[in-house]
């Protein structure tokens, strides 16, 4: 059965969220997820004190649009007040959900006492969550790790604290601090939490496609599934997971398909950042979505260097052509 994902009163159908990952994760990569059926996209995460203390590179990082709502907006910070002020900003710039980060272990965020280190201050993670709970009516989830050793306890012991403090959500990527990306994702300390809280539990890690994400619910019984790495270069991951969810046939991204979305994402990347800036976003993000078609480690070359729309645009073509000839050669 297709599991329900509800956080507060909002239903995400399908129960798919896009992972927040910093640097990646903006509005044109969010549109991205949600022309493919995403559930819910998220923001990355942005510094309580950068939106408290005004700056603008910061409060940039809130733009949205209504066509990818519903949207969550994590923010990072230590200090009760500040994440507070932070998240009734966040609720006035329109954001559907508040997310919390306690997951982050970049070694700044950690010495900042955020992210993470979170997990190993229980007392201070109370303190910032019936802060913020106070402070904003939306939803509030949080995302944490395994904590800083593999038994889970801290996951658990912050998830339930959340859970009394009015957290509706927690979602769970199971390595611990010390891990980062190495190693595999602890999928049954999603199942363990499940059966510990009344609250959803969005399970995260290692999923790369539909089969898996439809996995993790089987075994894990969690109400929604996360996906980060997964969606680089492949956003037609969620219509994959919705259509095997439903029963649907499958989905496959065909080469026109794929050509298509790197032009729609250069084309959403110029209107919201600028021609300047979008083309030195396109330069490393335009070759995600050719990873492993021939030739592809030329085109990455040729992009790098581009400098106008029209540019990647010609570029974008030239390699299409290329591989268009390169298949009807092997058909004749
Ligand atoms: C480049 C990158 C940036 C990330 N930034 C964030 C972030 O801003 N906030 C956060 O909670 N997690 C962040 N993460 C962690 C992801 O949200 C996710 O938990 C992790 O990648 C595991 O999921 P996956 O195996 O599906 O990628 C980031 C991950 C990556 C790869």
């Amino acid at each position: 059965m297709k599991p329900l994902l509800k956080i507060g009163p909002l239903v995400i159908d399908p129960p798919t969220v896009m992972a927040p990952m910093a640097g990646i994760t903006d509005l044109p990569f969010r549109l991205l997820a949600k022309a493919y059926d995403c559930g819910l996209v998220c923001s990355e995460m942005i510094s309580a004190n950068g939106l408290v203390y005004g700056s603008e590179k910061t409060r940039q990082l809130l733009i949205s649009c209504p066509g990818e709502k519903p949207l969550s907006v994590q923010i990072f910070g230590a200090d009760p007040a500040i994440m507070a002020e932070a998240a009734a900003m966040v609720q006035d710039s329109g954001a559907d959900i508040l997310d919390i980060n306690f997951g982050c272990s970049v070694k700044k965020v950690l010495k900042s006492g955020a992210g993470s280190a979170l997990m190993k201050t229980p007392e201070k993670a109370e303190a910032i969550l019936r802060s913020v709970r106070k402070s904003v009516s939306i939803p509030l989830t949080i995302k944490i790790r395994t904590g800083w050793n593999p038994s889970g306890d801290q996951a658990i012991c912050i998830a339930q604290i959340a859970q009394d403090c009015g957290v509706d959500a927690v979602a769970i990527h199971p390595r611990t601090a010390t891990q980062g990306f190495s190693g595999k994702a602890f999928h049954s300390l999603i199942g363990a939490l499940k059966e510990r809280l009344r609250i959803p539990v969005i399970g995260n890690g290692d999923i790369q496609n539909a089969r898996d994400a439809v996995y993790m619910m089987e075994q894990t019984g969690c109400d929604g599934v996360m996906i980060g790495r997964g969606t680089i270069g492949n956003p037609w991951i969620f219509e994959q997971i919705r259509r095997r969810l439903n029963a649907e046939p499958r989905f496959e991204a065909d080469m026109e398909l794929r050509f298509q979305t790197m032009l729609d994402y250069l084309g959403m990347s110029v209107k919201y950042f600028g021609e300047s800036r979008a083309c030195r976003m396109m330069r490393s993000r335009l070759s995600w979505f050719v990873k492993g078609l021939p030739g592809s480690s030329r085109f990455r070359q040729a992009i790098s260097r581009i400098s106008s729309r029209d540019q990647a645009m010609e570029f974008i073509d030239c390699y299409r052509k290329m591989l268009e000839s390169m298949e009807n050669g092997r058909q004749n």
